[in-house]
C-alpha cells in the first residue's frame, strides 16, 4: 500500500476489504420474507450477476455514503451510522427491497472499519475513510416487478478532504445555476430516497450545469418555483439569525442538515424547514449546500438563466454557517464533547 494522503480526492481507492452479506426470500401475501445470511470481508471487488438482476434491469438499488474520521486524539469515529442505517432501510422499503437490520449494518460497518484501519487516513491530513454502503437486487427476473433476493456490501475508500485547506477557515464558494427545464425527482417520487434512479436522472442536470462552469440547483417540480436541492446536496440559507433549509418531500433528510439543524438551534438560532422561493435569496446573508463530502459549501451566487438574475449572496463564505461547519467537524474529529453520540468509536 502507498497512497499519498495529500493526492486524495473525492474517487476510489481501492481498499484491502469489501463487506458483503446476502439476503434471500420470497413475496408472501404481499410481503418480502427471507433471512439475512452472515457477513463476510473479501478482498474480491468483481461481482458475478446475473444479466437479469432486478438490479440492472429496473434500477432496484440503493446507496449510503458515511466518514471514519482519524480524530486529534488518534481515535477512530464513526459519524451517525445509524441514522445511516434508517435512511437506508426506508430507501430499501420505498424500492421494495429488503431492509438490512440495524444491528447487521453496524456490525458490517465495523467488520469494514476493522479490516482496513490501515486506510483510515492520519489526523493532520483532513482526509478520511468513506463507506459506501450499497443494496442491489440480484434476482434474474424479466417480468417487470420487484426481485426476492439482495446483497448488501460495505466498499471503504479513502477520501481526501472536500477543500485542500483541510482545517481552516478558507474555503472555496460555489455558483448555481438554476434549471427549471429538468427534474431531479418529482413530488411524489423517489427524491426522498438515496437511490441509483435519482442520480441518473439528475445528471442531465448537473453535467450541462458543469459544462457551463457552474453546479445545478434543483427547484421544486410542480411549480419550479421552490429550491429543492443543490446538486446532490441539501439548501440552507441565512437570513438574520434565522436558519432556513427547504421542506420538499421531494428532498433526500441529509443527515449533515439535521445535524447543522441541531448545532444551529443550540446556538440560538431559529431554524425554519419549510418551502423557500428563490427570490427570498435576495434578504439571505449566506448559503450553503450541505452534505457528507463537503460538510458545507458556501454558495456565492445563483445565476436564473430563465429570468436573467443573478443572486449574490453578501458573505460568501458567512460567519454563521462557517461557525456551524467547524462545531460539527470539532465533533467529529474529537476536537469537541459529543453530546448527541453521535460518533461511534471504534478500537
Ligand atoms: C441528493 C442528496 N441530497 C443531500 C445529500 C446530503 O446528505 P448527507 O448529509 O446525509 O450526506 C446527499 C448526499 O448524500 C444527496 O445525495
Amino acid at each position: 500500500m502507498n497512497i499519498d494522503w495529500q493526492e486524495l480526492r473525492f474517487s476510489y481507492t481501492e481498499t484491502d476489504y469489501i463487506v458483503r452479506a446476502s439476503f434471500h426470500g420470497k413475496w408472501q401475501d404481499g410481503r418480502l420474507v427471507g433471512e439475512w445470511g452472515a457477513p463476510h470481508a473479501t478482498r474480491d471487488k468483481i461481482l458475478p450477476m446475473h444479466v437479469c438482476a432486478t438490479a440492472l434491469q429496473y434500477g432496484q438499488e440503493a446507496f449510503e455514503g458515511l466518514k471514519v474520521f482519524r480524530g486529534i486524539d488518534g481515535k477512530i469515529r464513526v459519524f451517525r451510522w445509524q441514522a445511516n442505517a434508517e435512511r437506508m432501510a426506508r430507501s430499501a422499503e420505498g424500492l421494495y427491497m429488503a431492509p438490512v437490520p440495524t444491528a447487521l449494518y453496524g456490525q458490517m460497518v465495523q467488520m469494514a472499519v476493522h479490516k482496513n484501519k490501515k486506510f483510515i487516513p492520519p489526523y493532520e491530513t483532513g482526509a478520511t475513510l468513506y463507506l459506501r454502503p450499497l443494496l442491489i437486487g440480484t434476482t434474474p427476473k424479466l417480468g417487470v416487478g420487484p426481485g426476492w433476493d439482495f446483497e448488501f456490501i460495505i466498499i471503504p475508500s479513502p477520501i481526501g478532504p472536500y477543500y485542500k485547506e483541510a482545517h481552516s477557515n478558507r474555503i472555496p464558494c460555489q455558483t448555481f445555476i438554476v434549471n427549471r427545464h429538468v427534474d431531479r425527482s418529482a413530488m411524489f417520487g423517489t427524491g426522498h430516497f438515496k437511490v441509483g434512479g435519482n442520480y441518473a436522472a439528475s445528471f442531465r442536470g448537473t453535467e450541462t450545469a458543469h459544462l457551463q462552469g457552474y453546479d445545478c440547483l434543483f427547484m421544486d417540480s410542480r411549480y419550479h418555483r421552490y429550491i429543492d436541492e443543490c446538486s446532490a446536496a441539501n439548501f440552507i440559507g441565512i437570513r438574520g439569525n434565522e436558519y432556513i433549509t427547504p421542506r420538499s418531500s421531494a428532498i433526500l433528510p441529509s443527515i449533515t442538515n439535521d445535524s447543522l439543524m441541531t448545532l444551529a438551534k443550540e446556538r440560538g438560532l431559529k431554524v425554519t424547514r419549510r418551502h423557500v422561493r428563490l427570490d427570498e435569496l435576495n434578504g439571505m446573508s449566506e448559503a450553503a449546500a450541505c452534505g457528507t463530502a463537503c460538510v458545507i459549501s458556501p454558495i456565492d451566487k445563483v445565476i436564473d438563466p430563465d429570468n436573467n438574475i443573478t443572486y449574490t449572496l453578501p458573505q460568501a463564505p458567512g460567519p454563521v454557517l462557517l461557525g456551524l461547519r467547524n462545531a460539527l467537524q470539532d465533533i467529529q474529529y474529537g476536537r469537541a464533547e459529543d453530546k448527541h453520540r453521535w460518533c461511534t468509536v471504534i478500537n
